[in-house]
């Protein structure tokens, strides 16, 4: 029986802002559980949900010695569909109504975590073979484990791997400053730890982690050219002998168009027709015209200049005035895209809905009742937004980049073969003419745009095939 400990800033069901708390709450329970003994560590934030909150149990607290002088680590815990998780306490750091940017600076919260997940484990009585880190907010276990804990032989056999979801974010501040690294040898914070006179955590933990990988294959290879590395490509390209990729699954319990509480009418690929019943009652909850010919393309993702909204921005008008589109946003983010979101939502009461928020059952509602789901991504390094749109029968349209490019097949009117329409560069007018393609296919072929829905409901997008990599990966090191 192989232990793995997964270390990460977010998780389902108890802290969620994108994607990365999917995978976390999601991989553990499709691993072999005959062969891995799999637990979760998460920050214990206030901003927890109550009723996730009630559910941690009391396991014990110490004090450890950090830079600061001796700080307190409470653990609780709480088992969820057989997987345990632990939670690292600490009001100082973990205080705050998001996880991110609250009145702790990240790099020293995200820095005590990394210390206290490997300061916990002797008291948990928990030896991971691995430890699977994730993100900038956990790459730096790696380090810590490598510099202050290998002589000791609680630890001296534990093996790191380290998956990015996210180059963009790389956990990066002025050298000096980060008290909680400040007992680093010199020779790490301004080596593998420092880039462009910056420290950098994910530099560090990619140089020190025993594996990396990333979240599809695609984006494992973009990440090591100048355009896709975020100013690390060099280092990507220098540790691609311990890189790979492999692409996200979706929980495919909890995106189940035949059980999925938050949909009305359920169906699967045999009972298609029946998903229009979600449309309409879409279109009612949101206050969009009841108007069955037009194509209702759903959003539902953090507003941020990654997601490519500058392209929809551009041509939104256009879009508006030439074809019976409605749109179905959903999400928060950047200033500007929430505004440009709501001024089309009063420019067009009956043809557009922006919600500006986060709701986990919107979100489902949009997945089951749109018929077009639109992810133009300047950059995309999975993105799950897609997979549970197949899984709906809501045709991705999309921009060929990451993940979107390696779980996206482009529609082929001849051959009748593809799951979704797809463009190449990051250009407004090239999204706009696919959007019409996809518009006219949906309008003009009916029956090939059905033919084409139940050819997504039938991809296998489930954590199966992926899990079955990380087993392997894991078995390896
Ligand atoms: P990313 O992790 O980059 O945000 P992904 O496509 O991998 O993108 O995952 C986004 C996840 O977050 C999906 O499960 C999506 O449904 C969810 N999500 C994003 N924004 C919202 C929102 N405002 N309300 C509910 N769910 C959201
Ligand atoms: C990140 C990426 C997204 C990916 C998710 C889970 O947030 O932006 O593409 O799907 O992590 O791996």
């Amino acid at each position: 029986m192989k232990r793995i400990l997964f270390a990460a800033s977010e998780g389902n069901p108890f802290i969620k802002t994108g994607g990365l708390a999917d995978v976390v709450g999601a991989l553990p329970k499709y691993l072999d559980k005959e062969k891995f003994d799999v637990r979760v560590v998460l920050p214990k934030y206030l901003c927890i949900p109550e009723n996730c909150r009630q559910k941690l149990s009391y396991v014990t607290e110490f004090y450890a010695d950090m830079p600061r002088g001796q700080e307190y680590i409470g653990i609780y815990e709480t088992q969820v569909e057989g997987v345990w998780y632990y939670f690292i306490d600490n009001e100082h750091y973990f205080a705050g109504n998001s996880p991110y940017n609250q009145i702790f600076e990240d790099v020293n919260k995200f820095a005590f975590y990394c210390r206290a997940v490997l300061a916990c484990l002797p008291e948990l009585g928990f030896c991971p073979d691995i430890i699977h880190c994730h993100d900038w907010q956990a790459a730096l276990i790696p380090v810590f484990l490598n510099v202050f804990y290998r002589e000791n032989s609680f630890y001296k056999n534990m093996k790191t791997i380290l998956t990015i979801h996210n180059q963009k974010f790389q956990g990066r501040w002025k050298i000096d400053d980060i008290e909680n690294c400040r007992d680093l040898p010199a020779d790490c914070r301004y080596g593998a730890m420092e880039a462009y006179g910056e420290t950098n955590f994910l530099k560090a933990g990619i140089l020190h982690a025993n594996w990396v990988n990333t979240v599809s294959e695609a984006y494992a290879r973009e990440i090591q050219c100048q355009e896709g590395g975020e100013g690390l490509d060099g280092v990507m390209r220098e540790v691609s002998g311990k890189l790979s990729g492999i692409v996200n699954g979706i929980d495919v319990k909890e995106y189940d168009p035949m059980s999925d509480p938050q949909i009305r009418v359920h169906f699967n690929g045999k009972s298609i027709t029946k998903k229009k019943k979600n449309k309409e009652r879409l279109q009612d909850l949101l206050g969009l015209q009841k108007d069955s010919s037009a194509m209702v393309i759903g959003m539902v993702s953090r507003l941020t200049q990654q997601k490519g909204f500058d392209l929809v921005r551009a041509v939104m008008e256009e879009m508006m005035d030439t074809m019976n589109v409605q749109f179905a946003v959903l999400g928060t983010g950047e200033e500007q895209f929430q505004d440009f979101f709501r001024h089309f939502d009063w420019k067009y009461p009956d043809r557009v809905s922006a919600t500006i928020g986060y709701s986990e059952e919107l979100a489902h509602m949009i997945y089951g009742g749109a018929d077009a789901f639109l992810m133009p991504s300047q950059f995309e390094p999975c993105g799950l937004s897609q997979l549970i749109s197949m899984r709906y029968g809501t045709i991705p349209i999309v921009r060929e980049t990451g993940g979107l490019k390696d779980t996206v097949e482009a529609y082929n009117e001849i051959w009748q073969t593809g799951t979704g329409f797809s463009f190449t560069n990051y250009n407004a007018h090239e999204m706009l003419a696919v959007v019409r393609y996809a518009y006219d296919v949906f309008c003009n072929h009916p029956k090939e745009w059905r033919a084409m829905m139940k050819r997504c409901m039938a991809m296998d997008n489930s954590w199966q095939a992926s899990a079955g990599k990380y087993e392997a990966l894991y078995l390896s090191l």
